[in-house]
């Protein structure tokens, strides 16, 4: 049976490709090490030959960059290391030539605490700026409450020289904003009106559902042996949330064709529909982030309770979160960004860590329903960074999570080897744009060093060869962008096939008038299907040939597949 999908007018978001750029690694211009807008300006035509329609850039807001960027202490002015606003503004310019918007990153669930607001409100936290944030008074001598930081330690940190302390769900650097406070609101809006009238295209919203906090921010029953308990009990999506949002999307981007995607976690399936309904969501769109923990035990997501898991299971998750939103929702789907490790690492055991694997991963989440995102490097295949101590690391979260794993008492090369896994820096070391000596990232010291594969595994290399990743990620995007396939993509239903092969990723994208089957063997084993008698015209393949043997068809190890048709 095929359901009635909702009829909108298809947006220009919901048949776009969006590239997530991390500016401090993307392309140095100034020899300082460290990336920047001019750097993206030059990589434009990069971008346009790929073919994406977007670009989302991770915070480039002026920053202390104690969270590289998400810890904001101005939100109408550049980062000056990444370059001035006059340089954004060009960017914005330049892209648009090549049909490309800019989205940016729009974090405001806090600041930093070098913001002026917050300067002013540690000298007064019962004075105006005070009320936006959350100063508390501790209780008898102990902190406000017993709420764990998102990257360890307490939410609290006491104001030197008085009785309070102030929240931070994040790090210590990263202040909670009062949304509580209408002026507040009202100073938010102010900004995000601000770069939508600057020509941006739309923004990713950070960390968004923190935004409401539980009524007296009360303790709560400890979740592990700290005594603590996650923040994300008195403050991940709130009761009360929903009219935060909508009163932000009304005063703002709800009155632009703008596209939103909101970084929304604690609102798995239905739950999640309020957020992204094609007819009236707060957003566009929010990421699908039910694979991207598999590999953690428990709610805390602590990288020291690892565990394994396999490609039954990731299919279950996949399918899951697509059917519990359509046909109203529409996801971003991605299988990489700046918070998680390289995609090759973390979705392939070993023996599937090659361009076969690395191009099924592609296909297999590219066509799902929802907006595909490709997060820089990812396009090439770069791999997770091999750091050989704690020391090298950069990632705030990665410190954190190691000396988290000591405590639990595991010892330090284990600690390591979770961080190893885990750590953001896998994904924001630069990138490897060719064999050169700093891989034509930088003419000076690279920020974080430069990949020791990158003279085998770069950019140019890739972009000469047709069967490169590179060259197959080309291939799909132009694929989801054809004129006469584009309706599929944007309006088909997602229905999962083929259920009883295990280890079999398969799914058709439907329309009354199409339907396109993908095929994806997720192992390193041949997978034999049988076949209907019709047989549908193959469009995308990463292997030279399908093996046939009458109606019975042999799939290689990773072998992906694409089919105008039904299998
Ligand atoms: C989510 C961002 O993606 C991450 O990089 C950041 O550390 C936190 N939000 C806090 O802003
Ligand atoms: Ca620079």
């Amino acid at each position: 049976m095929t359901i009635k999908m909702v009829q909108t007018t298809v947006k220009w978001w919901q048949k776009a490709v969006i590239y997530q750029i991390y500016p401090k690694s993307f392309k140095d211009t100034n020899a300082d090490g460290i990336g920047d807008l001019r750097g993206i300006i030059e990589k434009l035509d990069y971008l346009q030959k790929l073919g994406v329609d977007a670009v989302w850039l991770c915070p480039i807001n002026s920053s202390p960059m104690c969270d590289n960027g998400y810890d904001i202490s101005d939100y109408y002015t550049i980062e000056p290391s990444f370059g001035t606003n006059e340089d954004m503004y060009e960017l914005i310019e330049e892209a648009k030539k090549r049909n490309i918007k800019i989205i940016m990153d729009l974090v405001v669930n806090h600041c930093s605490d070098q913001h002026a607001w917050f300067q002013k409100a540690l000298k007064d936290p019962e004075g105006k700026y005070g009320q936006y944030f959350y100063f508390r008074k501790g209780i008898d001598g102990k902190l406000p409450n017993n709420w764990r930081s998102i990257f360890g330690g307490s939410v609290w940190e006491k104001v030197e020289g008085t009785d309070y302390y102030y929240l931070h769900i994040f790090t210590k650097q990263q202040p909670d904003l009062n949304w509580e406070n209408p002026s507040l609101r009202e100073e938010v809006y102010k900004i995000i009106n601000f770069w939508l009238e600057k020509g941006i295209g739309g923004f990713r919203l950070d960390a968004i559902t923190y935004l409401k906090k539980e009524p007296g921010l009360p303790s709560f029953e400890a979740d592990a042996k700290d005594g603590m308990v996650s923040a994300m009990y008195g403050s991940l999506n709130r009761p009360g949330i929903h009219a935060f949002l909508q009163e932000m999307k009304d005063k703002t981007y709800g009155r632009y064709d703008a596209f939103t995607v909101g970084e929304v976690a604690g609102a798995e399936g239905e739950e999640a529909l309020p957020f992204i309904s094609l007819e009236n969501g707060f957003f566009s769109s929010i990421f699908d982030i039910s694979h991207v923990q598999l590999d953690t035990v428990g709610p805390n997501y602590f990288w020291c309770s690892h565990r394994t898991w396999d490609a039954n299971e990731l299919r279950e998750a996949l399918y899951e979160a697509q059917m519990a939103i359509q046909p109203q929702g529409w996801y971003a789907n991605s299988i990489e960004t700046h918070d998680a490790p390289r995609s090759i690492d973390y979705y392939l055991p070993q023996e599937g860590r090659n361009y076969y694997g690395a191009s099924m991963l592609a296909m297999l989440y590219f066509y799902l329903r929802g907006t595909p995102f490709i997060y820089q490097g990812q396009e090439i295949g770069m791999r997770n960074f091999p750091f050989a101590s704690i020391e090298e690391y950069d990632d705030c979260s990665s410190k954190n999570q190691y000396a988290f794993s000591l405590e639990q008492g595991y010892s330090e090369e284990e600690a390591l080897h979770f961080v190893h896994l885990r750590s953001r820096d896998n994904t924001r070391y630069p990138i490897s744009w060719d064999a050169s000596e700093k891989a034509g990232f930088t003419d000076g010291k690279p920020w974080l060093p430069i990949h020791p594969n990158h003279t085998s595994l770069n950019v140019a290399v890739q972009e000469n060869d047709p069967y490169s990743l590179l060259s197959f990620y080309k291939k799909l995007i132009a694929i989801k962008k054809e004129a006469r396939y584009e309706t599929v993509w944007a309006e088909g239903e997602f229905v999962p096939v083929l259920k009883e092969y295990p280890m079999l990723v398969a799914y058709e994208r439907r329309t009354k008038e199409q339907r396109f089957t993908i095929l994806c063997n997720y192992q390193n084993e041949p997978c034999t299907i049988l076949m209907k008698d019709k047989e549908p015209d193959l469009l995308l393949n990463n292997y030279n040939t399908l093996q046939k043997d009458g109606n019975k068809w042999q799939l290689q190890p990773y072998q992906a597949l694409l089919f105008d048709g039904e299998v």
